[in-house]
């Protein structure tokens, strides 16, 4: 039977060993390219936030942009970026979070997003959900209103998804990969 996962995740591309030996990295660049593809990723994504009212999409740098911006177009919502730091022109909250190993700092602008208003969350993939983790502190601080985090593709196994869930905030992925 085809379904939308199976859809999607035919059009990932899976690279071994990349970035380093042991890796699955798993490719949506191929899934962007594939016009038919991308739409039905995006109309998915915000099929549970369709006719609510959403005031901002968060995508996080930098593959978090490309679907942010879509999602964000496609709910009439204005995007803002979490940006790695250093990165971002005016005065921004900075928070620091885990990576595979070490750690890194993300920021937003100060002024991106208001108390109290919607926000959803976008990144291309989670996986250990350190970065998104990082995200959802820094829009908990600006004192947003955090509806939801969505992905396209969950890594089940590292367990991000259970951490961002366990942080209060609602989580949607459309494929997984053991
Ligand atoms: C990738 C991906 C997510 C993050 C997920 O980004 O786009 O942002 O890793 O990993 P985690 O759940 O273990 O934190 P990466 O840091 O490779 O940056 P990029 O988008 O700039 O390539
Ligand atoms: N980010 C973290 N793990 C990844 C993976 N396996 N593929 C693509 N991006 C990733």
């Amino acid at each position: 039977m085809t379904t939308i996962e199976n859809d999607l995740r035919d059009a990932i591309r899976t690279i071994p060993d990349y970035p380093k030996p042991g890796i699955m990295f798993r490719d949506i660049t191929t899934l962007l390219g594939n016009a038919r593809a991308f739409r039905r990723t995006v109309d998915e994504l915000v099929q549970p936030w369709a006719g609510s009212k959403v005031d901002k999409v968060a995508g996080i740098e930098a593959r978090g942009f490309i679907l942010g911006g879509a999602v964000a177009h496609q709910v009439s919502a204005g995007f803002v970026p979490i940006r790695k730091k250093g990165k971002l022109p005016h005065t921004t909250v900075r928070v620091a979070y885990s990576l595979e190993y070490g750690i890194d700092e993300m920021e937003m602008h100060e002024d991106a997003v208001t108390k109290g208003e919607r926000v959803v969350l976008v990144d291309d993939l989670i996986a250990t959900g350190g970065t998104a983790e990082g995200a959802v502190k820094l829009l908990k601080q600006m004192g947003a209103d955090i509806v939801a985090a969505c992905f396209i593709v969950d890594l089940p196994e590292l367990g991000g998804a259970e951490k961002i869930r366990k942080l209060g905030v609602p989580v949607r992925t459309l494929v997984s990969f053991d």
